[in-house]
Protein backbone atom coordinates (compact mmCIF):
# COMPACT_ATOMS: atom_id res chain seq x y z
CA UNK A 1 0.00 0.00 0.00
CA UNK A 2 1.49 3.30 -1.24
CA UNK A 3 2.41 5.96 1.79
CA UNK A 4 3.58 9.25 0.77
CA UNK A 5 3.50 10.61 4.53
CA UNK A 6 6.10 10.20 7.35
CA UNK A 7 7.19 12.24 9.92
CA UNK A 8 10.78 13.25 9.57
CA UNK A 9 11.81 14.75 13.54
CA UNK A 10 10.64 16.56 15.91
CA UNK A 11 11.42 18.31 18.97
CA UNK A 12 11.45 22.42 20.08
CA UNK A 13 7.74 22.42 20.37
CA UNK A 14 7.93 22.01 16.87
CA UNK A 15 7.22 18.50 13.75
CA UNK A 16 8.83 18.14 11.04
CA UNK A 17 6.93 16.11 7.86
CA UNK A 18 7.25 15.14 4.06
CA UNK A 19 3.85 15.09 2.26
CA UNK A 20 5.35 13.78 -1.02
CA UNK A 21 7.98 15.76 -2.20
CA UNK A 22 6.60 18.71 0.82
CA UNK A 23 8.38 19.10 3.56
CA UNK A 24 6.65 21.30 6.56
CA UNK A 25 7.45 22.81 9.49
CA UNK A 26 4.69 23.04 12.28
CA UNK A 27 4.43 23.91 15.44
CA UNK A 28 3.55 21.42 18.19
CA UNK A 29 3.19 21.63 21.35
CA UNK A 30 3.78 18.04 22.92
CA UNK A 31 7.29 17.76 21.34
CA UNK A 32 9.22 19.20 24.41
CA UNK A 33 12.68 17.25 23.13
CA UNK A 34 15.40 18.20 21.61
CA UNK A 35 15.72 17.66 17.88
CA UNK A 36 17.57 14.22 16.54
CA UNK A 37 18.23 15.47 13.04
CA UNK A 38 18.76 19.31 13.15
CA UNK A 39 20.34 19.45 9.43
CA UNK A 40 17.23 18.25 7.78
CA UNK A 41 15.34 21.49 9.46
CA UNK A 42 16.73 24.03 6.66
CA UNK A 43 14.50 21.69 4.07
CA UNK A 44 11.62 22.81 4.86
CA UNK A 45 9.41 24.15 1.86
CA UNK A 46 7.21 26.17 4.37
CA UNK A 47 7.20 27.42 7.46
CA UNK A 48 3.89 28.01 9.72
CA UNK A 49 3.94 29.42 12.89
CA UNK A 50 1.62 31.21 15.72
CA UNK A 51 3.48 33.14 16.95
CA UNK A 52 1.67 37.16 16.45
CA UNK A 53 -0.77 35.40 14.78
CA UNK A 54 -1.31 32.76 11.84
CA UNK A 55 1.86 33.00 9.98
CA UNK A 56 3.07 30.74 6.47
CA UNK A 57 6.87 31.77 5.46
CA UNK A 58 7.05 30.24 2.00
CA UNK A 59 3.70 29.59 1.70
CA UNK A 60 4.48 31.09 -2.20
CA UNK A 61 6.74 27.73 -2.84
CA UNK A 62 3.54 25.59 -2.11
CA UNK A 63 1.73 24.44 -4.82
CA UNK A 64 -2.06 25.72 -4.22
CA UNK A 65 -2.92 22.03 -3.78
CA UNK A 66 -1.42 18.77 -4.60
CA UNK A 67 -2.63 15.29 -3.62
CA UNK A 68 -0.81 12.81 -1.46
CA UNK A 69 -1.59 9.16 -0.97
CA UNK A 70 -1.49 8.39 2.73
CA UNK A 71 -1.81 4.49 3.63
CA UNK A 72 -3.98 3.50 0.41
CA UNK A 73 -6.08 6.78 0.36
CA UNK A 74 -5.41 9.73 -1.96
CA UNK A 75 -5.64 13.24 0.07
CA UNK A 76 -5.93 17.10 -1.68
CA UNK A 77 -3.91 18.72 0.29
CA UNK A 78 -3.88 22.66 0.73
CA UNK A 79 -2.66 25.13 3.15
CA UNK A 80 -5.05 26.70 5.00
CA UNK A 81 -4.19 30.13 6.76
CA UNK A 82 -4.80 27.87 10.16
CA UNK A 83 -1.98 26.01 9.09
CA UNK A 84 -4.10 22.96 8.42
CA UNK A 85 -3.61 20.94 5.36
CA UNK A 86 -6.91 18.73 5.18
CA UNK A 87 -5.68 15.56 6.68
CA UNK A 88 -4.44 14.55 9.98
CA UNK A 89 -1.86 11.88 9.64
CA UNK A 90 -2.10 10.87 13.07
CA UNK A 91 -5.33 9.16 12.16
CA UNK A 92 -3.61 7.12 9.10
CA UNK A 93 -3.52 3.65 11.02
CA UNK A 94 -7.19 3.36 12.07
CA UNK A 95 -8.19 4.14 8.91
CA UNK A 96 -6.06 0.50 7.76
CA UNK A 97 -8.12 -1.01 10.80
CA UNK A 98 -11.30 0.66 10.02
CA UNK A 99 -10.84 -1.03 6.39
CA UNK A 100 -9.50 -4.20 7.51
CA UNK A 101 -12.01 -5.12 10.35
CA UNK A 102 -14.76 -3.67 8.18
CA UNK A 103 -13.90 -6.22 5.61
CA UNK A 104 -13.74 -8.84 8.20
CA UNK A 105 -16.70 -8.27 9.64
CA UNK A 106 -18.47 -7.83 6.17
CA UNK A 107 -17.44 -11.12 5.06
CA UNK A 108 -18.49 -12.99 8.63
CA UNK A 109 -21.99 -11.06 8.40
CA UNK A 110 -22.43 -12.18 4.99
CA UNK A 111 -24.46 -8.62 3.93
CA UNK A 112 -23.47 -5.19 3.26
CA UNK A 113 -22.17 -3.02 6.66
CA UNK A 114 -23.71 0.82 7.52
CA UNK A 115 -20.28 2.69 8.29
CA UNK A 116 -21.21 6.48 10.44
CA UNK A 117 -18.32 8.77 10.45
CA UNK A 118 -18.94 11.71 12.68
CA UNK A 119 -16.99 15.02 12.51
CA UNK A 120 -15.72 13.57 9.69
CA UNK A 121 -13.28 16.36 7.79
CA UNK A 122 -11.19 16.09 4.75
CA UNK A 123 -13.01 11.90 4.61
CA UNK A 124 -10.03 9.76 5.30
CA UNK A 125 -11.33 7.20 7.24
CA UNK A 126 -14.77 7.60 5.20
CA UNK A 127 -13.17 6.67 2.26
CA UNK A 128 -11.10 4.21 3.90
CA UNK A 129 -14.51 2.40 4.81
CA UNK A 130 -16.04 2.57 1.47
CA UNK A 131 -12.88 1.00 0.29
CA UNK A 132 -14.00 -1.73 2.17
CA UNK A 133 -17.20 -2.01 0.59
CA UNK A 134 -19.65 -0.38 3.33
CA UNK A 135 -22.03 2.05 2.51
CA UNK A 136 -20.78 5.17 4.24
CA UNK A 137 -22.83 8.08 6.07
CA UNK A 138 -20.01 11.16 6.39
CA UNK A 139 -21.00 14.18 8.76
CA UNK A 140 -19.44 17.54 8.91
CA UNK A 141 -21.32 21.06 9.71
CA UNK A 142 -19.10 22.56 7.39
CA UNK A 143 -19.94 22.35 3.67
CA UNK A 144 -16.84 23.43 2.77
CA UNK A 145 -14.99 20.43 4.22
CA UNK A 146 -17.91 18.07 2.68
CA UNK A 147 -16.96 19.81 -0.42
CA UNK A 148 -13.31 18.69 0.22
CA UNK A 149 -14.23 15.24 1.12
CA UNK A 150 -16.29 14.66 -2.15
CA UNK A 151 -13.21 15.62 -4.19
CA UNK A 152 -10.95 13.43 -2.64
CA UNK A 153 -13.60 10.51 -3.25
CA UNK A 154 -13.29 11.79 -6.97
CA UNK A 155 -9.93 11.17 -6.61
CA UNK A 156 -9.54 7.90 -5.22
CA UNK A 157 -12.27 7.05 -8.10
CA UNK A 158 -14.84 6.43 -5.26
CA UNK A 159 -17.93 9.04 -6.81
CA UNK A 160 -19.95 6.32 -7.75
CA UNK A 161 -19.59 4.46 -3.94
CA UNK A 162 -22.85 4.17 -1.88
CA UNK A 163 -21.65 7.52 0.45
CA UNK A 164 -24.10 9.93 1.86
CA UNK A 165 -22.46 13.27 2.34
CA UNK A 166 -24.42 15.28 5.08
CA UNK A 167 -23.91 18.67 5.95
CA UNK A 168 -25.49 19.17 9.39
CA UNK A 169 -24.80 19.46 13.50
CA UNK A 170 -23.99 16.01 14.74
CA UNK A 171 -26.35 16.41 17.62
CA UNK A 172 -29.42 17.52 15.86
CA UNK A 173 -28.54 14.90 12.81
CA UNK A 174 -28.22 11.60 15.29
CA UNK A 175 -31.47 13.05 17.02
CA UNK A 176 -33.28 12.83 13.75
CA UNK A 177 -31.87 9.29 12.88
CA UNK A 178 -33.31 8.26 16.24
CA UNK A 179 -36.82 9.29 15.16
CA UNK A 180 -36.43 7.72 11.91
CA UNK A 181 -34.99 4.70 12.81
CA UNK A 182 -31.86 4.56 11.32
CA UNK A 183 -29.37 2.42 12.08
CA UNK A 184 -25.78 2.11 11.44
CA UNK A 185 -23.61 -1.01 12.41
CA UNK A 186 -19.97 0.81 12.62
CA UNK A 187 -19.57 4.40 13.98
CA UNK A 188 -16.39 6.81 14.42
CA UNK A 189 -16.64 9.60 15.79
CA UNK A 190 -14.06 12.37 16.20
CA UNK A 191 -15.39 15.08 18.47
CA UNK A 192 -13.22 18.31 18.71
CA UNK A 193 -12.52 20.46 21.91
CA UNK A 194 -14.82 23.55 20.66
CA UNK A 195 -17.09 23.20 17.46
CA UNK A 196 -19.99 24.87 15.72
CA UNK A 197 -22.35 23.21 14.26
CA UNK A 198 -24.12 24.24 10.47
CA UNK A 199 -26.06 27.17 12.18
CA UNK A 200 -23.66 27.72 15.02
CA UNK A 201 -24.54 25.32 17.55
CA UNK A 202 -21.82 25.33 20.31
CA UNK A 203 -19.96 21.78 21.24
CA UNK A 204 -18.39 21.61 23.68
CA UNK A 205 -16.77 18.71 24.18
CA UNK A 206 -16.82 18.12 27.92
CA UNK A 207 -21.01 19.07 28.10
CA UNK A 208 -21.90 17.77 24.21
CA UNK A 209 -19.92 14.60 24.31
CA UNK A 210 -21.96 12.05 27.24
CA UNK A 211 -24.98 13.29 24.71
CA UNK A 212 -23.53 12.52 21.68
CA UNK A 213 -22.27 8.98 23.26
CA UNK A 214 -25.53 8.27 24.04
CA UNK A 215 -27.52 9.10 20.82
CA UNK A 216 -24.61 7.15 18.80
CA UNK A 217 -25.93 4.34 20.82
CA UNK A 218 -29.31 4.40 19.93
CA UNK A 219 -28.72 4.95 17.02
CA UNK A 220 -25.92 1.04 16.63
CA UNK A 221 -27.93 -1.70 14.68
CA UNK A 222 -28.69 -4.85 17.06
CA UNK A 223 -25.70 -6.44 16.21
CA UNK A 224 -22.79 -4.59 15.51
CA UNK A 225 -19.78 -3.98 14.70
CA UNK A 226 -17.65 -1.39 16.61
CA UNK A 227 -17.78 2.51 17.96
CA UNK A 228 -14.03 4.22 17.40
CA UNK A 229 -13.68 7.34 19.66
CA UNK A 230 -11.00 9.42 19.11
CA UNK A 231 -10.12 12.59 20.79
CA UNK A 232 -7.00 15.39 20.34
CA UNK A 233 -8.31 17.30 23.27
CA UNK A 234 -6.03 17.27 26.52
CA UNK A 235 -7.11 14.71 29.44
CA UNK A 236 -9.06 13.12 27.27
CA UNK A 237 -6.46 10.07 27.57
CA UNK A 238 -6.72 6.30 26.09
CA UNK A 239 -8.18 5.35 30.11
CA UNK A 240 -10.90 8.32 29.91
CA UNK A 241 -12.21 7.13 26.10
CA UNK A 242 -12.51 3.83 27.21
CA UNK A 243 -14.21 4.41 30.40
CA UNK A 244 -16.64 6.57 28.45
CA UNK A 245 -17.37 3.51 25.83
CA UNK A 246 -17.61 0.80 28.69
CA UNK A 247 -20.44 3.25 30.08
CA UNK A 248 -22.93 1.97 26.91
CA UNK A 249 -21.07 -1.71 26.64
CA UNK A 250 -20.75 -4.07 28.98
CA UNK A 251 -19.83 -6.75 27.01
CA UNK A 252 -17.36 -6.86 24.10
CA UNK A 253 -13.73 -6.12 23.89
CA UNK A 254 -12.27 -2.43 24.14
CA UNK A 255 -8.91 -1.68 23.09
CA UNK A 256 -7.23 2.05 23.89
CA UNK A 257 -4.03 3.76 22.63
CA UNK A 258 -2.17 7.34 21.01
CA UNK A 259 -2.69 8.11 17.74
CA UNK A 260 0.96 8.86 16.54
CA UNK A 261 3.09 10.59 13.77
CA UNK A 262 5.65 7.97 13.18
CA UNK A 263 8.48 8.10 10.01
CA UNK A 264 11.27 5.55 9.50
CA UNK A 265 12.10 3.15 12.48
CA UNK A 266 15.02 5.92 13.50
CA UNK A 267 12.15 8.86 14.08
CA UNK A 268 10.94 9.17 17.17
CA UNK A 269 6.92 8.53 17.49
CA UNK A 270 5.27 12.11 18.19
CA UNK A 271 1.82 10.96 20.12
CA UNK A 272 -0.87 13.05 18.85
CA UNK A 273 -3.86 12.62 20.51
CA UNK A 274 -5.58 9.35 21.68
CA UNK A 275 -8.60 6.52 20.13
CA UNK A 276 -10.76 3.76 22.21
CA UNK A 277 -12.73 1.48 20.18
CA UNK A 278 -15.44 -1.11 21.36
CA UNK A 279 -15.61 -4.16 19.30
CA UNK A 280 -18.97 -6.68 19.09
CA UNK A 281 -16.91 -9.52 20.01
C1 LIG B 1 -10.69 17.87 14.18
S1 LIG B 1 -11.78 17.83 12.84
C2 LIG B 1 -12.04 16.11 12.71
C3 LIG B 1 -10.91 15.41 12.00
C4 LIG B 1 -11.34 14.17 11.21
N1 LIG B 1 -12.14 13.24 12.00
C5 LIG B 1 -10.15 13.44 10.57
O1 LIG B 1 -9.59 12.55 11.19
O2 LIG B 1 -9.74 13.82 9.47
C6 LIG B 1 -13.28 18.41 13.54
C7 LIG B 1 -14.40 18.53 12.52
O3 LIG B 1 -15.63 18.61 13.25
C8 LIG B 1 -16.51 19.51 12.58
N2 LIG B 1 -17.48 19.97 13.60
C9 LIG B 1 -17.27 20.75 14.68
N3 LIG B 1 -18.41 20.90 15.40
C10 LIG B 1 -19.37 20.18 14.76
C11 LIG B 1 -20.75 19.91 15.01
N4 LIG B 1 -21.39 20.43 16.06
N5 LIG B 1 -21.41 19.09 14.16
C12 LIG B 1 -20.78 18.57 13.07
N6 LIG B 1 -19.46 18.78 12.78
C13 LIG B 1 -18.77 19.58 13.61
C14 LIG B 1 -15.60 20.58 12.00
O4 LIG B 1 -16.20 21.21 10.89
C15 LIG B 1 -14.34 19.77 11.65
O5 LIG B 1 -14.33 19.38 10.30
Amino acid sequence: MKNEYELLDSGDGKKLERFDDVVLERPCAQAVWAPQNANLWPSATARFDRVGGHNWEGRERLPRAWNVEINGVIMKLSATDFGHLGVFPETRQLWEWIRSTLRTEKEKKGRELKFLNLFAYSGGATLAAAQAGAACCHLDASKGMVDWARENAKLNHLQDAPIRWIVDDVIKFLSREVKRGNKYDAILLDPPSFGRGKKGELYKIEESLMTTLDLVHQVLTDDPSFVLLTSHTPGFSPIVLSNLLRQYHAGGVIECGEMLLSGSTQVMNLPNGNWAHWINR
